[in-house]
């Protein structure tokens, strides 16, 4: 039955897989940049406000207006800080299930192992900036979650066995922070170092985002059951957590607001919804496109992810 709603409506291709793959490793050969050596990346941020208002997570919220201009800068640095370390934690989560891909393959000459190698490579540079990054912040703010990490820590290795599980959550990991980092590069008042590293991050995760794209069809191609029901009803759930907790709670305590019941409200304005719809409708897109699911037939936790109907088309 779960096979039959899986229908792979467009059969993966091996050998334009193959080529893509080949093409992305290209690619990424001849942009090797090192954030320790690259003379735009090896600066710091300014002092203050890192982020403008309308980026902040808490702006729609009427407290907002009462914050002081100190009060908004500090927020803008713990802001950061969370969503930087949340990338930085991901990163690390998707460079193991890679090595464990890396590690299970019979044909090391397989480009997509190849491939895997130079996106490690690439995670591995820029999560030293985003180490450099944390350590300009200095934030305070006590992740009040990280008390559960430990769970996370057990569960995580059994998901990552799962290839298309990995490959869906590799989706959302990277298309939701390449959205945001889009808005803050864009923007005139986000700190100019912050933005330079926003465009390096997204000049390399838009290649792993073509990756993670090109190989799902093979992926839920070659998914047995367990794999096939975590990415139609499991995978959605964590997403929609990985985006919640990218402000941890523990933020707001530094500006003297109360942790949770801000965390739950900011989560839920309106400015916040449409940044989650947006983020992950391209995900939605990129599994009809695979036949992940049949249209009509996309699954409850997606529709409420990425506000679309069962065939993800966006709902007003
Ligand atoms: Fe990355
Ligand atoms: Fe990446």
């Amino acid at each position: 039955m779960l096979t039959g709603m899986l229908a792979t409506s467009r059969p993966h291709d091996p050998a334009r897989t193959r080529d893509r793959v080949t093409q992305l490793s290209t690619a990424s050969l001849r942009r090797v940049i090192d954030p320790d050596l690259d003379f735009d990346l090896v600066g710091s941020l300014g002092d203050g406000q890192v982020l403008p208002d309308e980026l902040l997570s808490i702006h729609e919220l009427p407290e907002f207006a009462s914050l002081t201009l100190e009060q908004r800068a500090r927020l803008s640095r713990e802001e950061v800080a969370s969503i930087v370390e949340s990338g930085l934690r991901f990163e690390a989560v998707l460079m193991a299930g890679f090595s464990m891909e890396i590690f299970r393959n019979d044909d090391l000459t397989d480009p997509e192992v190849v491939y895997s190698l130079h996106e490690i490579g690439e995670e591995t540079r820029h999560s030293r900036l985003f180490s450099r990054l944390l350590s300009q912040l200095e934030p305070t703010a006590r992740n009040p979650l990280s008390r559960w990490r430990w769970v996370a820590a057990k569960i995580i290795p059994r998901i990552l066995r799962r290839r298309a599980t990995l490959d869906v959550l590799v989706l959302g990991g990277e298309e939701i922070p390449d959205l945001l980092q889009r808005k803050a590069a864009e923007h005139p008042d986000t700190d100019p170092f912050l933005r330079e590293v926003n465009r390096y991050h997204r000049g390399e995760e838009a290649r792993h985002l073509a990756y993670a794209r090109a190989v799902l069809p093979s992926r839920l191609a070659e998914a047995g059951r367990v794999d096939r029901f975590l990415v139609r009803h499991v995978v959605p759930r964590v997403i929609h957590m990985m985006f919640d907790t990218l402000v941890h709670p523990g933020v707001y305590a530094t500006v003297g607001l109360p942790t949770f019941d801000t965390w739950k409200r900011a989560n839920k304005t309106p400015s916040r919804v449409a940044l989650r719809h947006e983020a992950t409708r391209p995900i939605v897109a990129s599994l009809m496109a695979a036949g992940a699911m049949r249209d009509g037939r996309l699954t409850k936790p997606w529709r409420e992810l990425a506000g679309v109907d069962a065939s993800g088309q966006p709902l007003a």
